[in-house]
This record gives structure tokens, sequence and C-alpha cells, in this order.
């Protein structure tokens, strides 16, 4: 690219450098130009509007940053399976987060084996033997980092178990399937207090499930799971699971409320799942399978996490579809296209393979199987697991990705023209999305299109993270593409400033930018921000959109850029002009809801000061409109004080068919004309 700067960045940055000036006390005070102070006129034409995508604003889901394991997964047991691997992070192993715990003269010992598996897929587990019992003898688990837990609320304990075949130590016969025997498991600070537990019998020297509630008797945020045996000999555990009761929707195996009401409150249209680059996985054994991820949590198939971590797959094919329809978007998920990541290499040194040709008529069976599954009726093999999981009705799969960002090689080209000829010709209803490459331009971008165009893919996935420059310096970059090829899924894409925050300045990039996605809805049909979620202190990748800890949320100023553009969406553009000499920093939309009529425009101005508008459009009925603004410094950052984050604030301004506003320095505003 270029490094001449565009007529507009070098007026802002001389702007900038000029006001800082005034404000150090180096020049006078500023008499701003007459230019500066004309207003920016914006001309909104109901009368030339175009339909765009319903769909166009919807969210990106990876487990990268611990998003679901230890996020938004609700699950609080760390490892809860034994089937951590010292290949996921150096030191780590079947029993990592697992403690022996030896209580008042207790003696035991804790090992893991493999020889009698709950489930093949679910090879390992854990064995207490117990010695002498004492005040017993058990494990303990911080899970993620420390267990949150508040006062009077019910946590859902469950485990498979059962008793060690041993002969009774006064020599009688061993331990049968009639014998009774209990565990206690109970929530502890970490100074030792009991928080609240519970008592469960089990019998027998069979696996058997085992459930009880622990209810909190104080709040804590770091607390540890302990589960105590006091028969001699002692029980093999696997699948120790502790839930808040209260997840969000109240789901069984669901979802972090707090978590998932923020990601709710952008009113996604869509959710993209499982990834990004955890898709297609670090080399071909370590492709995401949907079918690993449905069925029993016992029955999963755990694996490790591209990203340097374990995925338990609890949040899983048949969680994110409910939380789609939980939260009202459609569900867009993305299949590996039979080739691993092109950086797999990083741990097996492999870089892109693929899946043998022999393979792949299983592997398009696989995808064909999920569409089925999906939206096939109850009595269908894969629709009846559907069903079984708790959904008959079919779940209304629309969207369907092929690949992530693969270097576009023969082996990826043959993989994927072999999957799409077959899902095309029979699933024609699906809008299948191809993958072009992990930049906006370049050999894989455009080796991409050139499949994309031969096939006529309905549309293709795009992804870039640039510098908030790049971003207004390519607001027109949709306006050229052509209406005839491809429509685009903008699957991933951040303003990345400097030091990697999130920062007022980068978001308001990204909502110039969203503007133009706006004006261009017709060829852009989805669009989703990423990565969505980073959990302080276990983060690989940044800026993401929402912070959070085991105790907090910390949305960006991006988030509120997001939501803003979410609940504000509309399904026809209506021409917009923006003119003026002031107005190289405004960027503006406007788009209507037809299903409510609102019309709603969407003013950037990036400029550091404020900047007079004239706005006018026959359709803009004389009355009162909500306006929305977030305004503030371009370098704000959200989160190191919370009661000082920029959030949005409404009012009311009188509108009508022409109409002056104001636009704050650095700011969005949102009017919306109901
Ligand atoms: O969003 C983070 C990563 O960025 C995704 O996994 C990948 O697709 C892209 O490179």
């Amino acid at each position: 690219m270029s490094t001449r700067l565009c007529v507009p960045v070098r007026w802002m940055r001389r702007r900038a450098r000029s006001l800082s000036l005034v404000a150090a006390g180096v020049l006078g005070a500023a008499v701003p130009p007459a230019w500066a102070t004309e207003p920016v006129v914006i001309q909104v034409d109901a009368a030339a509007a175009k339909p765009i995508s319903p769909d166009l604003f919807g969210i990106f889901f990876e487990d990268i940053n611990y998003a679901a394991d230890g996020g938004l997964y609700a699950e609080l047991v760390q490892n809860r399976s034994f089937e951590y691997r010292p290949t996921e992070q150096r030191g780590w192993n079947p029993l990592t987060s697992w403690d022996l715990v030896q209580r008042d003269g207790g003696r035991g010992a804790l090992h893991v084996d493999a020889g009698r598996p709950l489930h093949p897929n679910n090879p390992h587990y854990a064995v207490v033997d117990v010695q002498h019992v004492g005040g017993g003898v058990g494990v303990s688990n911080p899970g993620f980092d420390g267990i949150v837990v508040r006062k009077g609320a019910a946590y859902d304990l469950s485990l498979f178990v059962r008793q060690l075949y041993v002969e009774r130590r006064w020599g009688g016969p061993p331990f049968g399937a009639d014998d009774a025997f209990s565990l206690t498991a109970q929530l502890e600070d970490a100074a030792g207090a009991v928080l609240g537990q519970t008592t469960l019998s089990y019998s027998g020297t069979d696996w058997q499930r085992v459930a009880g509630a622990i209810v909190a008797d104080a709040d804590c945020d770091a607390a540890r799971l302990v589960v105590l045996f006091s028969t001699q000999g002692g029980a093999a555990i696997d699948v120790v699971s502790l839930f808040p009761r209260e997840t969000f929707r109240g789901r069984a195996n669901g979802l972090r409320k707090d978590l998932a009401e923020t990601i709710a409150a952008l009113a996604p249209k869509f959710v993209r799942f499982p990834g990004g680059c955890l898709v297609h996985g670090n080399g071909l054994p370590n492709m995401y399978r949907w079918k690993d991820s449905i069925g029993p949590i016992y029955e999963r198939r755990e694996q490790p996490n591209l990203w340097g971590y374990h995925q338990t797959l609890g949040l899983g094919y048949f969680e994110y579809f409910q939380f789609c329809e939980d939260v009202g978007a459609k569900p867009l998920p993305v299949v590996p296209a039979g080739v691993s990541c092109q950086n797999s290499g990083y741990t097996a040194g492999r870089g892109q393979e693929g899946l043998p040709m022999a393979e792949m008529a299983a592997y398009i069976q696989e995808v064909l199987d999920l569409i089925e599954w999906a939206n096939g009726p109850a009595t269908s093999e894969w629709g009846a697991k559907r069903a079984a999981a708790g959904h008959r009705e079919p779940f209304g799969l629309e969207y369907l990705g092929v690949g992530n960002e693969e270097h576009i090689t023969p082996a990826f080209e043959e993989r994927f023209r072999a999957i799409e000829k077959v899902v095309r010709e029979k699933h024609p209803e699906i809008v299948l999305i191809g993958t072009v490459g992990p930049f906006h331009s370049g050999p894989d971008y455009d080796e991409g299109w050139r499949i994309a165009n031969a096939l006529k893919l309905p549309m293709v996935d795009e992804h870039y993270y640039e510098s908030p420059r790049w971003f207004v310096e390519n607001l027109q970059r949709y306006d050229k593409y052509d209406r005839a090829k491809s429509a685009v899924y903008l699957g991933e894409y951040a303003a990345h400033d400097e030091g990697r925050r999130s920062t007022l300045r980068s978001a308001l990039a990204e909502a110039a930018y969203l503007t133009h996605l706006e004006r261009n809805g017709d060829v852009v049909r989805l669009a989703s921000y990423a990565p969505l979620l980073a959990k302080e202190g276990r983060t690989q990748w940044r800026p993401d959109l929402i912070y959070f800890s085991n105790a907090s949320v910390r949305p960006t100023i991006n988030y509120e850029v997001q939501k803003l553009f979410g609940v504000n969406a509309g399904d026809r553009w209506l021409a917009t002009t923006v003119e003026g000499a002031a107005s190289a920093d405004v960027a503006v939309s406007s788009v209507q809801d037809s299903s409510t009529g609102a019309i709603v425009l969407k003013i950037v101005n990036r400029a550091v000061e404020s900047r007079s508008l004239v706005v006018r459009g026959a359709a803009l009925a004389a009355g009162r409109a909500t306006c929305t603004v977030l305004a503030g410094s371009p370098d704000a950052v959200n989160g190191s004080d919370p009661a000082e984050d920029l959030k949005p604030t409404t009012t009311d301004i009188a509108v009508g068919p022409s109409f002056a506003y104001e636009a704050p320095a650095s700011s969005l505003t949102v009017l919306r004309l109901e």
C-alpha cells in the first residue's frame, strides 16, 4: 500500500497538530477558518432508497482468549474430565487443576487412569485412593482461576463416580452393586471455610451419575470445589461439573448470564461460530468436527484448542444453535474446507494439510449431516438427534461457511470445490460462504475471488485487521464491488490502534466504516467484528470487543459502537450525501427499518472539533428524534475505571425536513426518527 497520505488524512494530522499547539498555548486562540465553520450538508433522499441486508450486523464467536471454557460456557470446574494434555500447555496433564485433599488424619493418593473409561471419547478419569478415611480424602479444583460464588445462589453439581473394586478391609467380599456409599461436595474459600455443601449417595462399582445442589451462604470470588470420600478404598470420578443454577435463559449446560446478556444486547442478526482458526485446527486431527460437539457432554471428544489451551466442546453445536435462537440471531456455522490451518506448523511443523481425497466423500457427508441435523424433520436420522437433545423443530439454518481464511492452495481448491458441488446440488437453499484468505488483498484474496467467480458462490468471507487510518482511507472499498458477483460477508475486522488498544479513535474509524457498509448493504450482507471475547490475563489476541474476568464484564468503546449499529439496523438504505468544505471527517448513513418505518441516521464526526450540520430530507417528518451520542477524547479507553467509561447518552432533539445539528467532536450520533 502507498505510504502517501490522502488529503483528508494529511489535513486531519495538520489539524490535530495545530489544535494541540493551541491547547499548549504555543499558538494564539484558534480562529477557525471560514470553511471549517460552514455547515456540512447532509441530504437524505428516501425516494432513492435501496433494500439492504436485514442481517448485516452480527457477531463472530471463537473460543480464543478463553472465550468458551472459562468464559461464556458457564462450567465452573476446570479440566472436569481429566483430559488436559502436555501438548496443550507446558506442564499440563490429566490432573491439572486437581489436588489431593486429606482431611483430619485422612490419608490417600490421587492418580489418573484409563482402564475402565466412561466413554471411549473420554478416556481418562481420576482415581481417589482412600487408604485411611480420617476426616475424608478427596480432590479440590479451583475452577478457572477461582470460582465466583454469590450468597444465596445455587450451584448444580454433577459427577460420574464408581466405587473402587477392593476387598473389604475385614476380609469380606468385594463391594458389589448393592453397597451404598456417599461423598460430600463443598465450596470452600481460600482459608478453607465452607461456603455450602451437599452430600450425595451412590452405590456399586459401575459408573453412575450423581447430582445435587450447593447453596452458597457467603460471597467469594475465589472459591474452590472440594469432593471428599469417606469409605476405605476410594472411588473413580469423571466429568465433575459445577454450574451456577442461574444461566442465560436458565438453560442446562448453559451460558454465563452476564456475558451472554452483554452479547445479546448487541442485537446480533447472526452468530458465526465456532471460529476463526479454531475451525480448521492445528493439523488435521485438530479440525473442529461438529459431530464431536453434540450429545451428552461425557461423550464429546475433547481436544486441544489451537490457541494454546483446551476445548471441552461443552459449548457445542446444540448450545450454539440454541444461543442463536435465544438472542434472535441466525446461526452461521463454519466448517473446515477439508484442510487444516496453514499456521499449524507452530507446534507440529506441518503447515496446511488436506484430508486424504479418499476421505472426502465421508467428510462431505458429515457436512450434509449437519444440514439435516439443523433443518431436517425430527424423523430424519440427524434431525432425530437434534430432537433428542430437546429441539424438535428445525433450527432454520440459512448460512454455512466452508473454510476460514485458508491459504488458497491446489489442495484447498480441490477439497473446497468437492464440498461446494455436493452441498449446493443437494441444498440450493443454503447460502454457502467461501473464503478469500486472511487479508483484504494479495494472492489468497485474488485466488479466493477467482474460485468464487468461477463457481458463482453466493457469498465470500473477507477478513482484515488494520489501522484506524486504513479504515477511513478505504471507506469506498465496496462502492466498486460488482453486484453481479458473490456477495460479501465481512467475517472478521477490527481497527487496531497503536498499542492494540480499543480507543474511541479506533471505534469511530469502525463506525465510519459501518456507515459505508450500510451504504453497500446490497453487496455486503453480513459483517462481524473479531474477536468477540477475551478473558483478562488469558488473552492471546488484542484488541477484542468485550473483556471479562470471572466476576465482571468490561465492554470496550468499540462494543458501544457495535451495539448502536446493531439495535439501530435497517433493511433499506436511503440515498445519503454529505457535502461541504468541512465534510472530510464526517461519515453518515440513513437506513429505514421497514417493520417499524423508523428512519435512523448515523453520523460519525472524527474531527477533534464539533461540526455544524444541516440535515435535509423530505422524508424526515417534523417532530422529535431520539439522539444518542457517544463522544470523548480519541484516546479514551474504557475499563481502567468503570465510572469513567465512555457510554452513549440519549436525549431528544427537534427534527424535520431541514434541521441543524451540531455533531460533537470525536463522536458517533444516532438520530432515530420513529
Ligand atoms: O480473530 C482471531 C483470528 O484472526 C481468527 O481465528 C482468524 O480467523 C484470524 O486470523
